[in-house]
């Protein structure tokens, strides 16, 4: 099938190599002609595992092709994606000029029946605005061309975007159209591994179904952060809470780990536009102003438990940073929580250096020469001088370094553990006063050392 990707971000670059992948003939287009001129080259303008290879062989095949060009773009696909941001507005809605701005380039030049697919995370009603620019544009040509609206929001996780758009467990389709249904199913037909991963529904509650899944994952977070806070004062262990309550089939294993607050382009701004959307219908969305409240604060974390072990003034203070991006296997920062540890460690006159194992570029770009702030070539080399460590990131490579050396390479043993990926104990018994998220102080919570061992995210 012809489809076009417009928008060639973290999104429209790995739906469109990843369709590419089952044959289909695909031409991304991006008004950032830096991104297309890298992509051109044979660059890859994100860090996302497995994108490099996908993309290669794609583009050798001559399946996959890049333009800036948005008539080409336009005449290309049947199936026209709509995959560009949808940033949050002041208010807190969410942004969606480029949505708009896409859909009338489509209109204004289309000549034969296209589905345009909404494919960012747009609130419920898009499609119904979409499907208007679309038809105002054909009317000032008064050339009245056949057109279909879907809505087919998608779930891939940065950082397992490739395995996840591949291998997905659902495939939301919202349509009205029958025409547009059975092209859609039969795109997708190679990603349902025979079990039918297809839902079809009405184009709302497509709409609504992706804002429904971003809030509940943040909610579980905020409320395990929330007790998280509560357990630190109560002397218990958040660790060997969440496997008590994950052991029910009925909460599950998944998205019950506290730390330092959520990141990233989606849940933050999903929540927002969530609530401004219910706000505009008249409804207060409780739980979820409480969600995003809690987040908020949960950044702020990290930052003061420096404060209470070193004081309100940081003068002369240094700290190693482990992680920038907002969580592994990416070099996305968009809202990460290491931006407001650095913040307020900066702002309060300490120094920081920081690792990261692909964020760095990214950090550069956002902090500029920002003064105190430093970056290092391993994890190790952070350490060297720190007051503190500090873990913002759960990289797979900071769980198991080598204790003694950075203990050695810290001016203090103190580690400020904003991911829980170590077990208290393990590191203590290397002398580091240790501190992690809604985990017990030392000599508390039962002394079952070694509990959570070889469970994920708990300890080395
Ligand atoms: P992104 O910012 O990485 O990419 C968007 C791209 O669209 C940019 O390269 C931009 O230059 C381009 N663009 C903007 N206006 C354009 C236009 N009129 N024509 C052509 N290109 C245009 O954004 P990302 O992260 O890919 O997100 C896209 C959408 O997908 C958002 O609505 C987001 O909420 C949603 N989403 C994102 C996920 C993620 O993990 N990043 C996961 C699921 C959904």
């Amino acid at each position: 099938m012809k489809v076009s990707m417009i928008g060639t971000g973290y999104v429209g670059l790995v739906t469109g190599a990843c369709l590419a992948e089952m044959g289909n003939d695909v031409l991304c287009l991006d008004v950032d002609e830096n991104k297309i001129r890298i992509l051109e080259s044979g660059g890859i303008p994100i860090h996302e595992p497995g994108l490099d290879a996908v993309v290669a062989r794609n583009v050798k095949a001559g399946r996959l092709r890049f333009t800036s060009d948005i008539a080409r773009s336009v005449a290309h696909g049947t199936l026209q994606f709509i995959a560009v941001g949808t940033p949050p507005d002041e208010d807190g809605s969410a942004d969606l000029q480029y949505v708009l701005a896409a859909a009338r380039n489509i209109g204004r030049l289309m000549t034969d029946y296209k589905v345009v697919v909404d494919k960012s995370t747009v609130p419920v009603g898009t499609a119904d605005k979409v499907r208007a620019v679309l038809a105002e544009e054909l009317g000032k040509r008064g050339n009245p061309v056949d057109f279909a609206v879907v809505s087919n929001p998608e779930f891939l996780k940065e950082g397992a975007a490739v395995d996840d758009f591949m291998r997905p467990d659902r495939i939301v389709i919202g349509a009205d159209d029958e025409r547009a249904i059975l092209l859609m199913r039969a795109l997708y037909a190679p990603f349902q591994r025979n079990h039918e991963r297809l839902i079809t529904m009405d184009v709302r509650s497509a709409e609504l179904t992706k804002y429904a899944a971003n809030a509940m994952l943040a909610t579980r977070i905020s409320f395990m952060n929330e007790l998280a806070l509560l357990a630190e004062r109560m002397g218990a262990d958040i660790e060997r809470v969440r496997l008590g309550i994950g052991s029910d089939p009925r909460i599950g294993t998944h998205f019950l780990y506290a730390g330092a607050g959520y990141g990233g382009s989606c849940f933050p701004k999903d929540v927002k536009a969530l609530i401004h959307t219910a706000a505009g219908e008249g409804q207060q969305l409780e739980v979820l102003g409480a969600v995003e409240r809690a987040n908020d604060a949960q950044k702020r974390v990290l930052g003061q438990k420096v404060l209470r072990r070193f004081g309100d003034d940081l003068a002369g203070k240094h700290f190693a940073l482990w992680g920038l991006a907002f969580k592994p296997n990416t070099d996305d920062m968009r809202e990460a929580t290491s931006r407001v540890v650095i913040d307020d460690l900066l702002s309060r006159g300490a120094t920081v250096c920081a690792y990261d194992p692909v964020a760095i570029t990214e950090a550069k770009r956002i902090f500029g020469d920002r003064p105190g702030l430093s970056y290092a070539d391993t994890p190790l080399a952070a350490a060297d001088g720190a007051d503190a460590l500090l873990v913002v990131t759960e990289w797979m490579e900071f769980r198991s370094p080598d204790f003694t050396e950075l203990k050695a390479k810290l001016r203090q043993p103190v580690i400020l553990d904003g991911r829980n990926i170590f077990d208290p104990e393990f590191v203590r018994a290397f002398g580091f006063d240790y501190e992690g998220i809604g985990r017990a102080p030392a000599g508390e919570a039962g002394g079952n050392a070694g509990a959570d061992a070889g469970q994920p995210g708990a300890g080395a």
